[in-house]
């Protein structure tokens, strides 16, 4: 009954996300405030539709939240649902084969920016809630928060969340903003790298001098700072940092050892990147790398001309950005707080530094014991016909330790994007069978957690 209706269902499904995705609702650029709002608005207007009996717009001092729900019964258990309605810039626009904002289909997959982080993926639990009330299979209430801050940070969330505790009672977080192992292996993430993220600014003379004049004689900003983001690692691959490391909670070799079980093809994963090599902390698997170990890598790295031609130029200034990601036990602030003291240390007397920091997050672990996680797992055994292995990913989704100190709340996330989906990179996409196979295992969790 459900498979029918998802099967003759599909094509207005798929129609009213890829409306959502012609939104260019990129919550980093404020020239889209606009599109991110009416965005919200249209996420709003589908929950309603789908048989919410309160939807609301809660403004914050960033872009909106939509927050939905329906209550059949308080006696009941609650689900809430959490995802978010924003998404990275398309840059570089250039390497799309098809717009960003057109959501192309090619091989079975939506390409578009948000396909799969996260619209395509919030979007399956807005149509299996739809399905759920349609045959009267709503056994629980549901709750819905869709956030559109996500992508930078989330800085109104605690705050939002302190304000709505009342409102956002529930017993169970739902997520689905993760990967699988892959459509033949199912998998539960049931761990997220925390993030401390800053940016820095090496600064030389006073005004940007001629190459030629004062090369030599003056330090290059560009040339320091690329040294000095050189040494923050060593030749083992770890972070330099001193104390970086001082509270990394460390697995035991069982633990490692499960980890490792998880079906991972080193050859497919390096030709698939088109890489020859791996790299990487010294003793530690590629998985391990990824999923338990902190790791420091500079995102972005500007300075001097970069225009056409050549320009001789020694400039004043030099910038990068750089994110640290966390396991359990690292506190963001604390390892921000690390990084600051440690590079302005490290800068010789030639140049003054400057460390900003942007946003962070603390990592999380989700249990596999729950009823909730019991529910999701009997989901993928009815819809897939195996048994999702829990994994650890690489990515960061701060809401989720929020959730437990505030709420004290534990999470599943049920996600169903892949690594191949390239989130965050041009030519974004997530398959159309990934979005109907997701819409149905979620149905098939409210039946056993609800029940
Ligand atoms: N959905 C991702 C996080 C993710 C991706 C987790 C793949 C696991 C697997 C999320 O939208 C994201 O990109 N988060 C940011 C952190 C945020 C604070 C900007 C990230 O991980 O960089
Ligand atoms: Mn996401
Ligand atoms: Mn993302």
């Amino acid at each position: 009954m459900v498979h029918a209706y998802i099967e003759s269902n599909k094509q207005r499904f798929l129609d009213e996300l890829f409306e959502l995705l012609r939104l260019p609702s990129v919550s980093a650029d404020s020239r889209h405030k606009a599109d991110v709002r009416k965005t919200a608005e249209r996420v709003m207007h589908r929950i309603k539709e789908a048989g919410a009996d309160h939807v609301e717009l809660v403004e914050t001092k960033g872009h909106p939240i939509v927050f939905g729900q329906k209550v059949i019964d308080p006696a009941k258990p609650t689900v809430l649902v959490y995802g978010h309605y924003d998404v990275q810039p398309p840059d570089p626009l250039e390497l799309w084969k098809s717009p960003a904002f057109e959501p192309t289909v090619r091989d079975g997959k939506i390409y578009a920016r948000g396909a799969c982080d996260d619209k395509g993926q919030f979007y399956m639990h807005i149509k299996a809630f739809e399905i759920l009330m349609k045959h009267n299979l709503l056994n629980c209430n549901v709750k819905f928060m869709i956030e559109g801050e996500e992508e930078v940070g989330s800085d109104n969330l605690p705050t939002f969340v302190k304000q709505y505790r009342e409102k956002l009672k529930a017993d169970t977080i739902l997520i689905s903003d993760t990967a699988l192992i892959s459509l033949d292996q199912p998998s539960i993430t049931v761990g997220l790298r925390g993030l401390s993220y800053v940016e820095v600014e090496v600064t030389s003379a006073n005004r940007d001098l001629h190459s030629g004049v004062y090369g030599g004689a003056v330090a290059n900003p560009i040339n320091v700072l690329a040294r000095m983001i050189a040494s923050l690692h060593d030749e083992n691959g770890r972070v330099t940092i001193p104390g970086f490391y001082d509270n990394v909670m460390e697995l035991s070799a069982a633990e490692r050892e499960a980890l490792n079980k998880a079906p991972f093809d080193l050859n497919e994963y390096k030709e698939e990147l088109g890489i020859a090599e791996v790299t990487g902390e010294k003793g530690y698997t590629t998985l391990e790398r990824t999923g338990i170990r902190p790791t420091l890598d500079c995102n972005g790295i500007w300075g001097g001309y970069t225009g056409e031609g050549a320009k001789t130029v020694l400039p004043s200034k030099a910038s990068a950005k750089i994110s640290m990601r966390l396991v359990p036990n690292q506190t963001p602030d604390e390892i921000t707080e690390m990084f600051r003291k440690h590079f302005i240390s490290i800068a010789p007397k030639t140049v003054t530094v400057k460390v900003t920091p942007h946003h962070g997050g603390f990592a999380a672990v989700t249990p596999t014991t729950s009823k909730a996680y019991k529910a999701a797992e009997k989901a993928f055994e009815e819809v897939w016909g195996k048994t999702p292995i829990p994994t650890r990913d690489g990515g960061s989704i701060p809401i989720v330790a929020l959730f437990k100190n505030e709420l004290g709340l534990d999470t599943v996330l049920m996600g169903f994007g892949l690594d191949s989906d390239a989130l965050h990179s041009p030519n974004e996409s997530y398959g159309i069978k990934n979005f109907l196979i997701g819409i149905e295992t979620i149905v098939a969790f409210y039946k056993h957690f609800g029940r």
